[in-house]
């Protein structure tokens, strides 16, 4: 009896070993396809395109296209979550048609939340997250946002922005979490582990993607678009780069990164897209970068020459997958043709597949390449907004409580409300939203902060509206006044001078009148000039662009919670040479 359970015992253990022993790894997976491929198939690998220029999806088949983004205004016209996993899937039924079956990996810009799908859970923009300092629950809000993004069968988010913005009259200083260099790595790294979890394989898990290599967010005024900042040239030494800009990147490697996006901007006149010494040479060899890099959109047309230039130089200098992201046929055909012509080695090229298979081995595309439906039902759920609620909260800045007026009490008799934005979800969200600039309006689900404040009083306090600031009551106790910019996006923000809308100014001139305590709301994307408000008003909150649940402000405008925020950026004037507050400043209850 003994000797039989023995040998039982002896075959069962053998074929466990040989069961591990044939499991290949990864690498053994990757030279395998690898050694398969045509020319054809390993360049569709390389090549990304904006599901918009995919009008016939089949494409992706005929191209063996490696990878679909939905760029900023890109997507299903319905933007509901079904329409999206539908979406989605679709180009992935193709890809899957090829002959050798390879998934594509689809990327958006989740980058705070997955705001461009309604009824997604929006998280406070990364100047506000800066602003917490926390990084359990930055980490938290990205794994909700992982969550709210796989889905869908989206595996790949173009974040974290970790821009360490020098300058904030950029139109991206909303999407850095700060313009202290440890503190964007501490949250960069954060929002690293939320997206990729314990295991790229696990289903809840995306790619993240910190972006954009490298000195995006230090460019030189005038030397950008519209020759303002945006895209423009970081004209510091080596050793400024490495201490400031670089640093973020340090972290990301060691925390997992396996896909980094290069950056439009130029390093003392040097496109990063053509950059071989700092995407090859420091990035790939240096700090053992293992994954892939991505391009821009469109970014290696800023390249000097011709398009067979642009190519073959920015293939040359690192880019593994180029975010065409239209023109893809022309692109394939170029590539093909500077390969044949031995403009590019073939070494690059299977350089560059190798790390793209490898990412879809990790990720576990080829074992679940469509959408995980269960999931979906999570999408916008109640403890997802629990916990941008939170985030908001931990957002805020108190920058000002004259006679502590703040926290209000719920009992008031009279509330005034003025301000378009204090009943404007797009206002509250900013760019990133539903579409690439953001807009005003009812444009996805959520809280906005005039019903936050209804939810939040007694029941006898009267609230009133009066989105103009005209015909204010005259038993009001107090005005609670909502103003900031407009959403947003990119060199769409760049700016002279950071300020709140001039409507928004004038509803503040005369409500000034009034005589009435004021407690200013700000929802902006970086500090704004605000000098002339500080005596005119008792209390002032900084909310930035908070997201859906605005609940999380009026628990610190009542008192629920105590302010816990601190500027993540110094509060400039207009004279670069003088702060209106500190990095750091922040009032407590
Ligand atoms: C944009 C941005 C980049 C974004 C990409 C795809 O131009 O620079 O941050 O991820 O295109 O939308």
């Amino acid at each position: 009896m003994i000797k039989k359970l023995l040998s039982f015992l002896i075959v069962l253990l053998l074929c466990i070993a040989f069961t591990f022993s044939s499991e290949e790894s990864i690498e053994e997976k990757v030279e395998k396809l690898l050694s398969q491929m045509t020319l054809e198939e390993k360049i569709g690998q390389m090549t990304q395109v904006d599901s918009s220029y995919l009008s016939d999806p089949e494409d992706v088949k005929r191209y063996f296209i490696g990878s679909v983004l939905s760029g900023g205004n890109s997507g299903p016209s319905n933007p509901t979550p079904k329409n999206w996993a539908d979406y989605v899937d679709r180009f992935q039924y193709y890809a899957l048609q090829t002959r050798l079956k390879i998934p594509i990996l689809y990327g958006i810009d989740a980058v705070h939340g997955n705001a461009k799908v309604y009824s997604a859970v929006v998280f406070p923009h990364n100047i506000g997250l800066g602003c917490t300092r926390n990084e359990k629950l930055v980490e938290e809000c990205a794994r909700i946002t992982a969550i709210e993004t796989s889905s869908l069968g989206i595996r790949w988010s173009f974040a974290p922005c970790v821009a360490v913005v020098q300058d904030i009259r950029w139109g991206r200083t909303y999407e850095s979490f700060s313009e202290n260099s440890d503190l964007v790595s501490l949250l960069g790294s954060a929002v690293i582990r939320g997206f990729q979890g314990e295991s790229l394989k696990n289903k809840y898990s995306i790619l993240a993607c910190p972006k954009h290599f490298v000195g995006d967010g230090g460019t030189r005024f005038g030397t950008g678009i519209n020759r303002l900042l945006d895209q423009g040239d970081t004209r510091i030494s080596e050793k400024e780069l490495r201490e400031i800009h670089l640093k973020p990147y340090v972290y990301a490697i060691k925390n997992g990164a396996k896909s980094i996006m290069v950056s439009f901007s130029s390093w003392n006149g040097v496109k990063m897209h053509a950059n071989k010494y700092l995407l090859t040479d420091v990035l790939k060899k240096e700090l053992k970068f293992d994954g892939f890099l991505v391009s821009d959109w469109k970014a290696i047309e800023q390249l000097p020459g011709d398009y067979e230039s642009q190519v073959a130089m920015s293939i040359n200098a690192g880019i593994d997958m180029v975010m065409v992201p239209d023109d893809y046929v022309r692109f394939i055909n170029t590539l093909k043709s500077c390969v044949l012509r031995g403009k590019v080695p073939m070494s690059r090229i299977d350089d560059a597949v190798r790390r793209i298979l490898k990412v879809k081995f990790l990720l576990g595309l080829f074992e679940n390449p469509y959408a995980d439906r269960e999931l979906i039902k999570k999408l916008g759920s109640k403890d997802h907004r629990e916990v941008a609620r939170r985030a908001v909260r931990e957002s805020i800045v108190v920058l000002q409580n004259k006679n502590k007026v703040l926290p209000l009490s719920k009992n008031l008799k009279h509330v005034c409300v003025v301000g378009p934005k204090a009943n404007d979800i797009g206002s509250q969200c900013g760019g990133w939203t539903i579409s690439w600039q953001g807009q005003k309006g009812n444009i996805t689900l959520g809280t906005t902060i005039l019903e936050a404040i209804k939810k939040s009083v007694s029941k006898n306090t009267k609230v009133t509206f009066s989105p103009y600031g005209d015909n204010i009551p005259k038993d009001a106790e107090v005005i609670i006044a909502v103003v900031g910019e407009r959403p947003y996006a990119e060199f769409m923000g760049d700016t002279f001078k950071p300020e709140i809308e001039y409507s928004d100014d004038l509803i503040l001139q005369r409500v000034f009148k009034e005589k009435k305590p004021i407690i200013l709301i700000l929802l902006v994307g970086r500090p704004v000039e605000i000098e002339e408000y500080l005596d005119k008003t008792s209390g002032i909150l900084c909310a930035w662009l908070p997201g859906t649940e605005g609940e999380g402000i009026t628990d610190i405008l009542f008192g629920d919670f105590k302010p816990k925020g601190k500027l993540s950026f110094t509060w400039y004037t207009e004279d670069k040479n003088r702060f209106t507050f500190p990095y750091g400043y922040g009032l407590s209850y």
